[in-house]
């Protein structure tokens, strides 16, 4: 396992839509170690592909510790409710923003095992699903964020 570098905002890969993946390849599993690390190092409880410089549509997910969701070619399936909560990003380091997002969501997405999975993720685990996936289609909080929090806020 090894730690990848985290490409920043600004980078011009953050606006790649990714590719699926068709077969889950040794180097597939290697990537999702490696971003569970990568992750993990940098304190955050999502990590999309991109964010490492990788165009794949796989993302990890740890609201909780130790209790990874690995997402494969995931895809939000359902949705309801509104939450506006502080959300941030491993690529905007120090930065958060209020966004807009359902309360609940249902992705399905596949494992590293080939196997086809459903989750239903609530608040925090909500957000990062639907932020997770805006990253496979290029997109970032900073789109759906109502307004950008500032030091005052933190005060
Ligand atoms: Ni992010």
């Amino acid at each position: 396992m090894a730690t990848l570098k985290i490409v920043k905002f600004g980078d011009p890969i953050l606006r790649k839509v990714s590719r699926p993946v068709d077969e889950i390849t040794p180097r597939i599993i290697t990537l999702l170690d490696d971003m569970i690390d990568t992750m993990r190092e940098a304190g955050g409880c999502g990590l999309a592909a991109v964010q490492v410089g990788v165009l794949r549509r796989i993302a990890v997910i740890e609201v909780e510790d130790g209790k990874v969701i690995e997402l494969i070619n995931p895809k939000i399936i359902a949705f309801a409710g509104e939450q506006c909560e502080q959300e941030g990003c491993l690529s905007n380091p120090g930065e958060y923003g209020i966004t807009k997002r359902p309360s609940a969501v249902t992705v399905r997405a596949t494992n590293r095992h080939g196997e086809q999975f459903e989750v239903t993720g609530h608040d925090l685990l909500a957000r990062a699903i639907c932020h997770e996936c805006d990253h496979l289609d290029g997109k970032l909080y900073t789109d759906v964020q109502i307004r950008a929090l500032t030091d005052k806020d933190f005060r």
